[in-house]
């Protein structure tokens, strides 16, 4: 690629499967990101482990630590520009930004949620498929807005939901594809290619590949 790699700061609370896809991905020159920094605001958790491992610089900046929501807001926003980021990707940060937090990254902050949005938004969505009888889940990678897993739609992934399926086989066979759509998602972004349309965000160059029956016949 030419021109500079856009530098990302990524936030987790926990295990960071889905950091992990994003720093694989970022190992390849030709990618158009790089993860500047990886913040948590819980302490000690595995994906700091493996930013470190990466070489990337590690923050911990707990919520607990802050009088209310605007406080702590304004300690990531500072720990992100501070390092250079242009780009936000959420990746299972289990905290709510204020308004104004998302507005100062206006089309800059990305996530990912394991369901088909805008279908089951919010928490236990995997568990929540599979009670209401869907027979086809998946993940979303979108535009964060102030209103909870709601903003455009950059990418979305199918996998089906098996007569068997626990919660667990299930968020496996989800999670999979989460570490597959989301760098894709990621250079989309950090390449320029998306624009937002009202609540809508097409990816230039995109084409659609085809339908998805399920059960399959
Ligand atoms: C993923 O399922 C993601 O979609 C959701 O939280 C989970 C985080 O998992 N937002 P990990 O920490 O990336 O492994």
């Amino acid at each position: 690629m030419t021109g500079a790699r856009k530098r990302v700061g990524v936030l987790i609370s926990g295990r960071g499967s889905n950091l992990q896809a994003l720093l694989d991905a970022s190992t390849d020159p030709a990618f158009p990101a790089e993860i500047a920094l990886v913040i948590s605001n819980r302490p000690g958790v595995y994906g700091l482990e493996r930013a470190q491992s990466a070489g990337v610089a590690t923050a911990t900046i707990s919520h607990q630590d802050y009088p209310n929501r605007d406080s702590f807001d304004g300690a990531i926003d500072a720990a992100l520009r501070g390092a250079g980021c242009e780009i936000v990707c959420l990746a299972g940060f289990m905290r709510i930004f204020t308004p104004g937090f998302v507005n100062r990254w206006p089309n800059r902050i990305l996530n990912i949620h394991p369901s088909l949005l805008p279908s089951f938004t919010g928490l236990h969505v995997q568990r929540r498929a599979i009670e209401a009888g869907a027979t086809i889940a998946g993940c979303t990678v979108h535009i964060v807005t102030p209103d909870l897993d709601s903003g455009p739609i950059l990418a979305q992934a199918a996998v089906p939901v098996l007569p068997d399926d626990t919660e667990d086989s299930l968020s496996a066979r989800i999670l999979e594809q989460e570490h597959r759509l989301y760098p894709s998602a990621l250079a989309w972004l950090a390449e320029g290619r998306v624009r937002i349309d009202g609540n809508r965000a097409l990816v230039d160059g995109a084409t659609a590949s085809g339908v998805l029956l399920s059960p399959s016949l």
